[in-house]
């Protein structure tokens, strides 16, 4: 019986891990240098609503709110086991809260900052969401990829670390959907 239920977990996790690595990306964190850099360009104040889609073990969230006290910070995550791991951290926090799903299903009118560590596969369907949700002040911030055919208000290139590219709500609607 005990083999079963093993087996079951295991088909679980494995699963879900396959299903989030076709659907958006496989858990890679983000490392603690991009992190640390990554939430300096956050523009953070007090209050702001900060949301990782696929935010794995809620490695860039955790580092946020533990430098912002005052910031909410909300994941996404598909995959059981990092969805796990974030969700058991979270207990311990009362800035963090993690949400079992697909972040294409979630809702992120109340963002003021979105963060995506992503495959560029996704972009166009992101850009479609992103023109319908966001508010014109959002920020977003992309690593590795930018969206095509849209220009960043910031782009990021440092020694050692992956490009960033900073965007904002309203451009999603400027630019039209259709030519990311
Ligand atoms: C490259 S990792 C980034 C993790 C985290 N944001 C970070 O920066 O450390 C991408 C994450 O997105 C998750 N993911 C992929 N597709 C997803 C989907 N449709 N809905 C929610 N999470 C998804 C993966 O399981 C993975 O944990």
């Amino acid at each position: 019986m005990l083999v079963y239920i093993l087996y079951a977990i295991l088909f679980v996790v494995i699963g879900t891990a396959a299903y989030a690595g076709i659907s958006a990306a496989p858990w890679v964190p983000t490392k603690p240098k991009q992190t640390q850099r990554m939430i300096e360009c956050l523009d953070l104040f007090d209050g702001a609503k900060v949301y990782d889609l696929g935010c794995g073990s809620g490695t860039l969230l955790f580092a946020a709110a533990k430098k912002n006290p005052n910031i909410l910070a909300v994941g996404f995550e598909i995959s059981v086991l990092p969805f796990l791991v974030a969700k058991i951290r979270s207990l311990f926090s009362r800035q963090v809260t993690i949400h079992y799903g697909n972040l294409f299903k979630k809702d992120l009118r109340d963002a003021d900052v979105v963060t995506v560590f992503l495959m560029s596969k996704i972009y166009n369907k992101l850009a479609q969401k992103f023109s319908k949700e966001l508010k014109n002040d959002a920020l977003v911030i992309l690593e590795v990829w930018p969206f095509p055919n849209l220009e960043p208000e910031r782009t990021i290139r440092e020694e050692n670390l992956l490009p960033m590219f900073v965007y904002r709500g309203r451009q999603f609607r400027i630019s039209g959907t259709n030519t990311l």
